[in-house]
Parts: structure tokens; C-alpha cells; sequence
């Protein structure tokens, strides 16, 4: 296993342990609900968003705690996005992480309450005191989680998705920077609303982080049409057979790849001013985006 593997696995145990202790238990007459928000955010997501989170807080020599409260917060609006991105009326699939999709586990009502209730524990967590002890901070932590999240991004994205884009690659790579850039950047915005950086620093790391999420979606892009369900735990070829565009889709995976190849270089060239004190994270760009799962 290489190290940026160990690391990532060892920030995905950190953050299941914090999230399995955070999130409500399941009793009391609402424990359907309590047991659907605990069946997808604690199954067997590879939790790449809390991993950056965690990493980019030790390159900031910032403190443990508060990095795995706001790495879960953004943990459970990534599985709020998941759970609603499967239901019927969006993408309609009933397998994720290996198992039965929410809305299949439970019933589609559940699904979009658990959705929902995951999305609100996101922000009680950011919110209560015991993630930072300064106020503004903490505003801070929120208004950043729910611009990702909203119609400017996450939500934002999906909307273009499910509408179509056609044959316009520009039109393309906004909806991926929406849909999932937005999500993955702001684990690199977490930390950076906790540490007090100089503006070329938080320009470049926002600038590798924007480019490292729309390369992930694009990764997301391939696997679909050409990945193995069986590691992936999820159906493949369901972009090409519902008409969805995407840089596969509109280019082929070859031409796609080659566009994934130079925005990758692209990508690491912005952690240049941090030197090697970036290593860690320079090398798991190549570890997420040579995943197959
Ligand atoms: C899946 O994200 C949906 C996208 C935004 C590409 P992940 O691949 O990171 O989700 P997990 O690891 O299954 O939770
Ligand atoms: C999902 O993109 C992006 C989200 C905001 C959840 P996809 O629809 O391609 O994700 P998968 O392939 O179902 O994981
Ligand atoms: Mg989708
Ligand atoms: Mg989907
Ligand atoms: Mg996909």
C-alpha cells in the first residue's frame, strides 16, 4: 500500500468513527429515518472529500478536532447528495457503495427525509461550539459548506444535468464545477476559513482545487463507461443510455482522457508555492484520479 493510500484509508476510519458518533442513533418512533441517514453515511464511501479536508488542515499545522467536525459536515452533505442523485425521479439507480440504493433500502420518502436530515446535521455540526471556538469562524465554515451546496453549486449542477447539455464542452465543464467541483473544493475552503493565509496561497490552492473537481468528475465520467460495476458498486453505462452529456460521452474516452491528462498536469502546477510541504497532496492527485472505484 503506498502512503498516500495509508493516509487515505486512515482519514476514511478517522472520519467514520466521528461521523458514527455524531450522527443521531436510531430509537424513538422517527428511527426509520435515523436508521436510513446512518445506511448511507456510514457505508463504504471511499471519503475523499473528508481525506483533502484532514490533509490540507495538517499542511495548515491546524488542529485535529475541529478539521474531522467540518470533514464529517461536508461527509454528510456529499451523502445527502448521493442518496437524492439515486432516486427515480434523478438518476433512478438502485445500487451504491455494493448494496441497495436508499430509496430501495427504505422506501423514496425516506430516502428524500434522510437527504434532507443529513443535509441539516451538516450544519448543526459546523454550527455548535466544539468545532471552533470563534463565532465568525464558524459563520465562516457555513456560508462556505452552503455555497457548495446550493443552487450556485451542487444543487445548482444537478439542475444542469438533468436538464441536458448539448454538445457545447464549455457548457460541460461548468455543470461538472457545479455538481461536483463545488463539493470537492470546499474541503479545501474548510480549512482555509480556519487558517489565515495570504491571498496568493488561497488563490493557488483554490485554483488546484477547482480544476482537481471537475478532474474527478471526469474520472466519474470514465468509470461509468468503461469501469467494472463489480469494484465500482455501482452500475456503469448508465450516462451514455440516458443521454447524459459529458466529456466522455460528447468526446469519447480517448479524447477524454487526453483532456484528463493535461488538466491533471494543470491541476498539480498550482500547488507549486507551497513547495514540498504540498507533497502529500501533489501525490494523492494521482491516487484519486487513478481510482477504479
Ligand atoms: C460520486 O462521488 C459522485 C461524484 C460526485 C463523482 P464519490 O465517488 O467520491 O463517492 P463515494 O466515494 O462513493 O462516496
Ligand atoms: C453525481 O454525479 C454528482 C452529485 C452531485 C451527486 P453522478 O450522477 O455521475 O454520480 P454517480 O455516478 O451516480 O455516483
Ligand atoms: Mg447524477
Ligand atoms: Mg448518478
Ligand atoms: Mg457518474
Amino acid at each position: 500500500m503506498s502512503e498516500v493510500a495509508r493516509r487515505v484509508a486512515e482519514a476514511a476510519d478517522l472520519v467514520t468513527v466521528a461521523l458514527d458518533e455524531l450522527l443521531p442513533r436510531a430509537d424513538g418512533p422517527e428511527s426509520r429515518l435515523t436508521e436510513a441517514m446512518r445506511y448511507a453515511a456510514l457505508g463504504p464511501g471511499k471519503r475523499l472529500r473528508p481525506y483533502f479536508v484532514l490533509e490540507t488542515g495538517r499542511m495548515f499545522e491546524l488542529e485535529e478536532r475541529p478539521l474531522l467536525r467540518a470533514a464529517c459536515a461536508l461527509e454528510c452533505v456529499h451523502a445527502y447528495s448521493l442518496i437524492h442523485d439515486d432516486l427515480p425521479s434523478m438518476d433512478d439507480d438502485d445500487l451504491r457503495h455494493g448494496r441497495p440504493t436508499v430509496h430501495k433500502a427504505y422506501d423514496e420518502a425516506t430516502a428524500v427525509l434522510a437527504g434532507d436530515a443529513l443535509q441539516a446535521a451538516a450544519f448543526e455540526i459546523l454550527a455548535h461550539p466544539d468545532t471552533h471556538p470563534d463565532g465568525a469562524t464558524r459563520a465562516e465554515l457555513i456560508l462556505r459548506l452552503a455555497a457548495a451546496a446550493g443552487a450556485r453549486g451542487m444543487c445548482g449542477g444537478q439542475m444542469i444535468d438533468l436538464l441536458g447539455v448539448r454538445d457545447d464542452l464549455g457548457a460541460v465543464a461548468r455543470m461538472q464545477r457545479m455538481k461536483t467541483g463545488a463539493l470537492i473544493a470546499c474541503a479545501f475552503e474548510l480549512p482555509l476559513a480556519m487558517a489565515h493565509l495570504g491571498d496568493p496561497e488561497r488563490h493557488a490552492l483554490m485554483a488546484f482545487a477547482q480544476d482537481l473537481g471537475l478532474a474527478y468528475q471526469i474520472v466519474d465520467d470514465l468509470l461509468d463507461a468503461e469501469g467494472d460495476p463489480d469494484l465500482m458498486g455501482k452500475r456503469a453505462g448508465k450516462d451514455a443510455a440516458m443521454g447524459k452529456a459529458n466529456y466522455v460521452t460528447l468526446l469519447g474516452a480517448e479524447a477524454a482522457r487526453q483532456r484528463l491528462q493535461i488538466l491533471v498536469e494543470q491541476t498539480k502546477s498550482h500547488l507549486d508555492p507551497f513547495g514540498e510541504q504540498a507533497d502529500f497532496l501533489r501525490a494523492s492527485v494521482d491516487f484519486v484520479l487513478q481510482r477504479r472505484n
